[in-house]
């Protein structure tokens, strides 16, 4: 028999096209639309899955009567999806912080052979079991949040073993931890020190090596790209995710974060899932996004981090051209070091001049579907039954007390993996 959740507040995150076509014209009621706001709402779980959502009073038999639990909370909704971060390095790079305070841009220290190659140099020395340890335990932190699915892009190995090494952490990692773990091959992060002078034999072995082992060995569906100055070019870019798409993996590109390099027209170009950064996405990139579909997965920590506040990512043209957008962390060491998928929620509103339900709709259906996914990222029957409890006054409270945990329960695949004194869950 299952059990059911009664929350005073329950976000459902509605998946279809007529509740997105709205974004734009504000408002708290329109915001309650686009979260699938019922109050006072229900959900039946049945093992790992969904099987009613609604109104408490509307509820089916089999949610009803004394041998049905019911766990009571205030505000229900999606499990939250951190669905850009490169959660699996060792190492740290504060030097490289406080350098870029003094002055040093983020993509000087890069040219210069740092940034990113210095987490390479750190994580080709750890063991799998380093790497895994730690994944774990930051898996952990997320889903006290209320995270359950993190992505995770390999990316800081740059051989083929190596790489897969990062990739096979992730897939150990899975076995211990209670959220889904996303891998995601991004081989092309930068072009490693051997290659300096030969790029190209570099692109030859992410198309010719890396791609065929990663999607035949089972330990990635997405190929990411970092379409760049610094990092890879839009050919380069399109040429590699033209080849892995040849092997079954989603097309996914840093897009556009430091320059204008053409990363958005690629992701439209080859049918990506989604473009993330954009900080200097030009119109015709938003317009051919919004055309293909493409996700723009926003991550403002990285302009707090890198403090660069004066080229934010443009959220609400991308939400006027009709493309849906997500939040991420980006958490890496170079720069998003924070797993504060929480004080993203709060950026996403400030820097980006979302809405809450915009904001929640970013961390929840947005980032399903830069995943590709039905499965997750909304309250209905069928969907998994990843469930994050909060104890606020109302849900927009969840975007405005940031830096604060504010989780009572945490429920993947119907089970309680994260609970508070507070929370009565029978164990
Ligand atoms: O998403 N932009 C490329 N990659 C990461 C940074 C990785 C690093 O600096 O280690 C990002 O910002
Ligand atoms: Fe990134």
């Amino acid at each position: 028999m299952g059990y059911v959740i009664r929350a005073a507040q329950l976000l459902t995150m509605p998946q279809d096209v007529a509740q997105l076509s709205q974004y734009g014209d504000g408002g708290e009621e329109r915001d309650d639309a686009i979260v699938g706001l019922i109050e006072d709402g229900c959900v039946l779980v049945e093992d790992e899955t969904i099987a009613w959502v609604g109104p408490w009073s509307e509820r089916p038999k089999a949610a009803r009567g004394e041998a049905v639990d019911v766990f009571e909370t205030a505000v229900a909704m999606p499990g939250w999806i951190d669905c850009h971060t490169h959660a699996v390095f060792a190492g740290e790079r504060s030097q490289e912080f406080a350098w870029r305070n003094a002055g040093k841009p983020y993509v000087e220290v890069l040219e210069e052979g740092g940034g990113i190659l210095t987490t390479v140099e750190a994580v080709r020395q750890a063991s799998s079991q380093e790497l895994t340890d730690t994944l774990v335990r930051r898996a952990f932190l997320s889903v006290r949040q209320g995270v359950t699915t993190l992505e995770v892009k390999s990316g800081y190995g740059l051989t083929t073993a190596d790489e897969i090494k990062c990739l096979k952490a992730v897939q150990r990692a899975q076995k211990e931890v209670p959220c889904e773990l996303v891998g995601c091959f991004l081989g092309a992060h930068a072009v490693p020190a051997e290659y300096r002078d030969r790029r190209e034999a570099y692109v030859d072995l992410v198309c010719e090596e890396m791609i065929p082992k990663v999607a035949k060995g089972g330990y990635a569906a997405y190929c990411d790209v970092f379409c760049d100055r610094g990092a890879f070019s839009a050919e380069e870019a399109e040429r590699i995710l033209k080849c892995g798409q040849e092997y079954g993996l989603v097309a996914r590109i840093h897009a556009d974060e430091i320059t204008d390099a053409g990363g958005a027209m690629v992701a439209a170009k080859v049918g990506a899932s989604s473009a993330d950064h954009l900080e200097f996405v030009n119109p015709e990139g938003i317009e051919a996004m919004a055309a293909a579909g493409v996700v723009g997965v926003l991550m403002p920590a990285v302009n707090l981090f890198l403090g660069t506040l004066d080229h934010l990512a443009p959220a609400r043209a991308l939400l006027n051209a009709g493309c849906e957008v997500a939040l991420a962390t980006d958490f890496n060491p170079g720069s998003a070091m924070t797993q504060d998928l929480g004080t993203i929620l709060m950026l996403g509103c400030t820097l980006y001049k979302l809405t809450p339900g915009e904001a929640l709709r970013s961390i929840t259906a947005g980032a399903a579907k830069a995943l590709r996914r039905t499965d997750i990222g909304g309250l209905r029957a069928g969907a998994r039954a990843d469930v994050a409890c909060f104890d606020v006054p109302h849900y927009r409270y969840l975007t405005y007390h940031f830096g604060q945990i504010h989780t009572e329960a945490v429920i993947y695949r119907g089970n309680f993996v994260y609970w508070t004194e507070e929370a009565d869950v029978e164990e």
